[in-house]
């Protein structure tokens, strides 16, 4: 079972696989060691949303900010994660007309005006179209919706990087 071999894991090596379970906030999975024996997949990802949960509201809004931009200046220069490249790949945002990379990036700059961190959505779970309308509906939310919607997103965006760091191990020890 990989999730044994994850709770044999040093510190070091624990954070480097599982380190960008949240996007750039390699301090999610530092914390999450600390928790260890687990017994699934799920009881890694329910210690690093508890852990999510019980950071301040400044905390919360800092993982926010460690995301880059969909289909953003990043995206474009090729200089995201290889997590975020891989699911913005998926969602079709790395293929996008001039127009609607315009649209995108109008919108994404209004709503990082409005709250003071990035648009978050799982990319995974929602094709390009769905991208826009969601930028369209959230920008009208409150910061305090906002800081909630998208940290319910940064928890999914986890479980699926989780569940490919997991699957990637048994491969890896067959
Ligand atoms: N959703 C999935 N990955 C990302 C990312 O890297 N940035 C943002 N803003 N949303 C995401």
């Amino acid at each position: 079972r990989h999730v044994e071999a994850l709770n044999k894991l040093s510190f070091v090596d624990f954070v480097g696989k599982l380190g960008n379970i949240v996007e750039r906030c390699p301090v999610v999975a530092a914390a999450v060691w600390s928790e260890r024996p687990f017994s699934s997949a799920q009881g890694v990802h329910e210690a690093a949303c508890k852990f999510i949960d019980g950071l301040p509201t400044n905390g919360r809004e800092g993982l926010l900010r460690c995301h880059p931009d969909l289909a953003g200046a990043l995206a474009r220069e090729g200089r995201l994660s290889s997590e975020s490249t891989g699911e913005q790949r998926t969602a079709g945002l790395l293929d996008l007309t001039t127009e609607e990379q315009a649209d995108i990036s109008r919108l994404n700059a209004r709503y990082k005006d409005k709250f003071g961190f990035p648009f978050v959505l799982c990319v995974r779970l929602n094709k390009r179209g769905a991208v826009l309308k969601g930028l369209k509906t959230r920008i009208n939310n409150s910061k305090e919706d906002e800081i909630h919607t998208g940290i319910e997103e940064v928890k999914k965006i986890c479980w699926l990087r989780l569940v490919d760091i997991l699957q990637r191990e048994q491969v890896d020890t067959i």
